[in-house]
Order: structure tokens, then sequence, then C-alpha cells
């Protein structure tokens, strides 16, 4: 059966933002029933911002991000895509479990994306030094996956992810295996690679104080059939730093006004 081709992304449309999101709904069949994932979902994304998106489980959050990824098509509505430079791809995912080859040294994995588009190499080899370098993994460049912890495999995904210099970055719960120490060090070194590159991200995560610390703005979405239900702008000062973050009153109180309206999606009541 011919793969069906993906129609989620028109770049002829000029978007307001680098995304918008129009009206997207996108159900499944299972046998004879009809599973709506997302309905009526609206959403404008400007260039380089950070955005989170928290939601109860299968409220179709990643279904969201592979529509985006252009991996689903959307059933309703439609995605626009703001495609400033046709010679980069459009996204790279990060996963929550490692994503990496474990056939390759961690160079070549982080280098993977560059010489399938044919970089030169002496620019192959700065562009990984760099991002290598700022996501804490110097001195691992010949090492093996399996010669890693979780939390430096999830370094070098974020490495390739940027070394790959996507017009979107997708983030589907990439620190949740992770302990508290290395998800901080993590969310820092992310922050940092993000306020250098400016990229536009959007990251899911079930974890309020993540979404809290990482983004300019986290979006809540109800139970399924997922859509978005409210807003909270995240204004604190940048550069962060989690557990600075974590001691300001203000991140308690917008983290329980959060909570109170995903309790209402987790709970029913
Ligand atoms: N390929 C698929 N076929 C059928 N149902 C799917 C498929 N992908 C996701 N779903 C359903 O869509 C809903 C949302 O799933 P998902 O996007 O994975 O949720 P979340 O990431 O928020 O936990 C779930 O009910 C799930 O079972
Ligand atoms: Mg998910």
């Amino acid at each position: 059966m011919p793969l069906e081709r993906p129609q989620t992304v028109i770049n002829s449309g000029k978007p307001a933002g680098k995304i918008s999101i129009r009206n997207l709904g996108k159900s499944f069949s299972l046998g004879e029933t009809k599973v709506t994932a997302l309905t009526n979902v609206n959403l404008e994304v400007d260039a380089g911002e950070f955005i989170c998106i928290v939601g109860p489980s299968g409220c179709g959050k990643t279904t969201l991000l592979r529509i985006l990824a252009e991996l689903e098509a959307p059933t309703q509505g439609e995605v626009l895509i703001s495609r400033d430079n046709p010679a980069v791809p459009l996204s790279s995912m990060i996963f929550q479990e490692s994503s990496i080859f474990p056939w390759m040294t961690i160079r070549n994995n982080v280098a993977y994306g560059l010489k399938l588009r044919n970089v030169p190499q002496t620019e192959i080899d700065r562009t990984v030094d760099h991002f290598m370098k700022l996501a804490g993994l110097d001195g691992f460049a010949d090492a093996y996956p399996h010669q890693l912890s979780g939390g430096m495999k999830q370094r070098a995904s974020v490495a390739r992810a940027f070394s790959n210099d996507p017009e979107i970055l997708l983030m589907d719960e990439p620190f949740a295996a992770l302990d508290e120490q290395n998800k901080a060090l993590l969310q820092e070194e992310l922050l940092r690679i993000w306020s250098e590159t400016q990229k536009t991200v959007v990251f899911i995560t079930h974890s309020i104080d993540e979404a809290l610390v990482l983004s300019d703005r986290v979006l809540v979405m109800s139970g399924r059939p997922g859509t978005l239900k409210a807003e909270f702008k995240v204004d604190f000062p940048r550069p962060r730093r989690v557990y600075d973050l974590k001691a300001d009153p203000t991140f308690g109180k917008l983290g329980r006004d959060i909570w109170m309206l995903l309790r209402e999606e987790v709970t029913g009541q």
C-alpha cells in the first residue's frame, strides 16, 4: 500500500507568525469506531517563540506534534508554517526515548542530518563541535550510545536536532525519563542553545514546572478530544536558572493556576 502523503504544511500560504494552526482536527479510525484525538485547535506561534503544551494523557499532544512534523495529515483545518530557508529541514523532532543510532559514534549521530544534505565536511565539523560543546558532550565524540548515560543520550539528541538547523524544533516530553538533576541541567542547556539560535520551539511536557522554566507561553489542552483550553504568558526574565526560578513566589502561583485548570481535565471535575 502506498504511504499516505502528509498534507499538513502549505508553504505557499503566509501565516501571521511562524506557525498558524487553524481549526485543526484529527480523527483516527479504529475498526468500526472513530477516535477524535484533536478538535478545533487554533494557535499562532511567533518566530523564535518557545511554547510549551501541557495536557492530560491521551489528549492528542503527540498527534499535534506529529501533524506539525508532517508525519500525520489533519482530517480538518490546516497548519501553515512559514518557510524562511528552503535549504534546511522544516522541522526536527526530539522524542522521549533516545532516538540516536546505536551503531554510530556520538559525533556521527550529531552529524547525520548534515551529511545527508551533503554539507561540506569542514562546516559539518564546525557545527557538530559547536553544538556538542553547548550540549555538554565535550570529550564524548567517539563514544557509542551504549557507553553513555540516558541524560547524555538526550544531550546528543538535542545536539543533533540543533545541528540540523531546522526551521522549527518539536520536542515530545524529551526529558521525562531523566532524573531531577539531569533534567535541570538539560533544561538550562536547552535554553542556552535556544537563546543562541533563536529557533521556534514547540515543547510538549506533562510537567507544569518544566513548562514554566522553559517557555514564553504555556498552552493548556483539554482532555480528549483535545483542544486548547487556556494560555498563560510566562514573563520571567532570561537567562533563567531552574532553581532560582522555582524559588520565585510568582512561579508557584502561576503553577497553581495552571494546575487548577489541568486538574479539571485530568479528574473530569
Ligand atoms: N495511529 C493511531 N491510530 C489510532 N488512534 C490513535 C493513533 N495515534 C493516536 N491515537 C489516539 O489518539 C489519542 C491521542 O493520542 P496521543 O496524541 O498519543 O496523546 P498524548 O500524546 O496527549 O498522550 C489517543 O486516544 C490515542 O489512542
Ligand atoms: Mg504523547
